[in-house]
Order: structure tokens, then C-alpha cells, then sequence
């Protein structure tokens, strides 16, 4: 459930139609809803229950330092992938010791940073990442906590661009040689091992492989604490998908997770910690943008947006669908049309969607993306010199930018000419 609903004919926010914020601050942009965010942030901790746990979300997926300002505040932990969401979790206020750093490629000096901010654990990858963070512990005269990410060799059955537990795939460390890397780990003079890691993707839309997955954890927790090493926390990962086409069977709830992961782990006395991003920030977010023009092509007819490929890749990236729902409800009855819904970049793949049916639309009109909290803004680019857009965060009747659109001269102001020129 989301708080994305039409009131007197226009869709709100919350309490606020989004025709007041694209009045505001024009079109395109973002505007997440805090009800939501906190909703499904809930839904996890009332998930996972009674086991100690903490939830951390996954601020790839929407790392504005409000959003996470607001999750911290309800107790969230985060899930990091570089210094630079690590400094945006710091920035949004949330104690080092409820970031975890996960990641294949950690740098030394993220490393570095990480340690002396403060951390909960590294969920390393590899052995030559496990020695140099060895060496910058001990350097600093620390030792860093850390899981090791185990790859468990399970099919997510999601999009092969984002699913990651298959031994082909570059994550984690094999899980039938984990027992060889943690002696290796626990010997290392900066290393201290506090848990095991695992995430197998993301979008899951069925329990059946993370159960595989975490039953292959349950037995590598028991095989390791034989081996005399302090196993005391379990990070799952993320993955659980959202429904992106409401006509679709929707994917298992936080509850039927936490439920299977009780029913899995809950015999090992460990914490249990989880990242999840999309189920958190995607339905919690919307992409708003303008119709420019309504073209009649060659047999079909196209919405031509203010909003383009680099504002939400997703369509043209994995040719992932989106709900696109006009802004300003029509008339009951109106007959409606298929569209091909695209932006204004130079290339075909800036499609959004093919033959999507709708009311008619005019040039002026408003559309609203639905489901584009997560892993909308945060992959944004500048492609075809178009400014990043704005974020608008909604909390009930009110709503601030937490992002202004930057201008053109600030975008250009980056580029510098250089003195021979
Ligand atoms: N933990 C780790 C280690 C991850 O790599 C990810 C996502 C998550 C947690 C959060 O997964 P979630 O709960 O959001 O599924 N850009 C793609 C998704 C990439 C996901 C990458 N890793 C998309 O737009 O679908």
C-alpha cells in the first residue's frame, strides 16, 4: 500500500495534489512519501519481530539525506556501498555502529574512512579485500568487524542485470570455500569475525530462493561455530520485490519473509540483519512529469515527456515497466488509446513504454511514474546535458524540496577550460 491516491480527481501525496508541487517546482520531479517510507519500514521490523534484528536500508536504491534522515530517526540501520553513502548516513545523523559497508570493491580509503567514523561490520568479498583491511586496522590500531559475503550458488529467478547468488556471478566468496577463508580471517591480526553475509538479488518476487540460500547459511553457521569461530549475526542481504504492474500476482510480504526467515535461522540465537531498499523506498516514490507533445507517427502515437531516460533508466535498462497514470484523473468513460510513452533524448531506447494505454493527453498535462522510489534518482545522470531533477519530500500536508534542480550555470560551472584553450 502506498499513500499515492486520487482525491476530488487529482492524485495526491499524502494530503498534498501533486498539481500544487509541479506547480512549484515544475516538471519533472521526484516526490517520495514519508507515510510510506515509514510504513514499510515498519513492516520489516514487525517482520522480523521478536528476533534481535536490525533493518538496514539499502540507500542505493534512494539515498537522499533526507529519506535517510527520516529512517534513522526510526531506528534504521544502513546498508553502504561507498564513502560516499557512507558520509550521506553519517550526514542524515545515524551512529557508525548501525552502518554496514558492503561492496566487491572497497577502496582502502573508503576503508580508512569507514573505520574512523565508526562501523558495525564490513561485509567483505574477497580475501585480498580481507588482508588490506587487515592492514589499515591495524595501521589505525583498530580492528574491523567484519561478515564474510558467502555466495551461495542460488538462482534468484529475477533479471540476470541483478541477480548476484550465482557462483558465476562476481560476489561473495564461494560458500563451499568459506570455512578456509574465515580460518584465514580469523587469524589476520585487524579482523575480527562477527557474522556471515549473504544477498542473492534484488526484485525477488518468491521465497523459495532466499530459503534455499539462508538454509545453506543455517549450516554454514553451525559448521563454523564447530570450528570455534564467534558467529553472532546474519546479514540476509535485500532482494524482496514490489508489485510494479498492480495486475500482476503481487510478491510475498515482509511478514511471509520474516516468518520463513524465523522458521530457517531463528534456532541459532544470532541477530539478524537485513538490507532492504526497494520494498522500502519503491512504491514510496513517484516520478512526475510533463507531456511536451502528442505526435501521430506512422500507425502509432507517441507521448513525448519532459522526463527522459536519464532521469529513470530502469525502462531502457532492464526494460522494467512502470505504471504511467495521468496526474489529473479523466472523465469516467473516456475512451483511451495506446501511446508510445518516451522522452525527449536522442536515442530509441528512451522508451518508457510501448502501446500503453491511456486517456488522451495534451500537450501540458501531467503523468505520474509510479513505483519510482527506488533506483530512480539515485541513477540519474546529466546525459544530453539535462540538470538532475528535483526531490520533493511530502509528510502529510506539507512538502519541502530536499533537492533543488540545479541550474544551468551550476551544472556548467563543473566543467573547466583548460589554460591552452
Ligand atoms: N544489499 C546488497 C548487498 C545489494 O547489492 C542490494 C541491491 C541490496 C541490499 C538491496 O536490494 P533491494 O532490497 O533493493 O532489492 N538498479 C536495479 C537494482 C539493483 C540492486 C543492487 N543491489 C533496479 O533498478 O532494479
Amino acid at each position: 500500500m502506498d499513500h499515492f491516491l486520487y482525491r476530488n480527481g487529482t492524485l495526491h501525496a499524502e494530503d498534498v495534489p501533486l498539481t500544487e508541487i509541479a506547480a512549484a517546482v515544475g516538471t519533472p520531479f521526484y516526490c517520495y512519501s514519508s507515510a510510506t517510507l515509514t510504513r514499510h519500514f515498519k513492516l520489516f521490523q514487525e517482520a522480523l519481530g521478536d528476533l534481535p534484528n536490525l533493518v538496514c536500508f539499502a540507500i542505493k536504491s534512494l539515498s537522499n539525506v533526507a529519506v535517510l534522515k527520516l529512517l534513522g530517526d526510526l531506528g534504521a540501520g544502513m546498508d553502504v556501498v561507498s564513502g560516499g553513502e557512507y558520509l550521506r548516513a553519517k550526514a542524515a545523523g545515524v551512529p557508525g555502529e548501525r552502518i554496514v559497508f558492503s561492496g566487491v570493491g572497497k577502496t582502502r580509503a573508503e576503508m580508512r574512512l569507514a573505520l574512523e567514523g565508526g562501523i558495525r561490520q564490513f561485509n567483505v568479498e574477497s580475501e585480498p579485500e580481507l588482508r588490506a583491511l587487515s592492514e589499515i586496522a591495524t595501521e589505525l590500531g583498530v580492528t574491523a568487524p567484519i561478515a564474510l559475503r558467502v555466495n551461495p550458488d542460488v538462482d534468484a529467478r529475477t533479471h540476470e542485470k541483478i541477480a548476484t547468488g550465482k557462483s558465476e556471478n562476481k560476489f561473495g566468496i564461494p560458500i563451499a570455500r568459506a570455512v578456509e577463508v574465515y580460518a584465514e580471517a580469523a587469524a589476520l591480526p585487524g579482523i575480527e569475525v562477527v557474522g556471515i553475509d549473504v544477498h542473492i538479488g534484488s526484485q525477488l518476487t518468491e521465497l523459495e530462493p532466499f530459503e534455499l540460500a539462508f538454509t545453506k547459511v543455517a549450516e554454514l553457521t553451525e559448521t563454523l561455530r564447530a570450528a570455534g569461530h564467534d558467529i553472532r549475526r546474519l546479514d540476509l542481504g535485500g532482494g524482496l520485490g514490489i508489485p510494479y504492474e498492480r495486475s500482476n500476482d503481487a510478491p510475498p510480504l515482509p511478514i511471509e519473509y520474516g516468518a520463513m526467515i524465523r522458521r530457517v535461522l531463528g534456532h541459532l540465537d544470532c541477530e539478524i540483519e537485513i538490507e532492504p531498499g526497494r520494498l522500502i523506498s519503491g512504491n514510496a516514490g513517484v516520478l512526475v512529469a510533463g507531456v511536451v507533445y502528442v505526435k501521430s507517427g506512422e500507425g502509432r502515437d507517441f507521448l513525448i515527456l519532459d522526463a527522459a531516460m536519464n532521469d529513470l533508466v530502469r525502462p531502457s535498462m532492464y526494460g522494467a515497466h512502470h505504471d504511467i497514470v495521468p496526474v489529473v484523473e479523466p472523465e469516467a468513460g473516456v475512451e483511451k488509446h495506446p501511446f508510445d510513452i518516451v522522452g525527449p533524448v536522442c536515442e530509441t531506447g528512451d522508451t518508457f513504454a510501448r502501446a500503453r494505454v491511456m486517456p488522451p493527453l495534451k500537450a501540458g498535462d501531467l503523468v505520474a511514474f509510479r513505483s519510482a522510489g527506488a533506483y530512480g534518482a539515485v541513477m540519474a545522470s546529466e546525459y544530453n546535458s539535462r540538470p538532475l531533477i528535483p526531490e520533493v519530500l511530502v509528510d502529510g500536508d506539507r512538502f519541502a524540496v530536499i533537492r533543488a534542480r540545479p541550474s544551468f550555470d551550476e551544472m556548467l560551472g563543473r566543467d573547466t577550460i583548460p589554460e591552452w584553450l
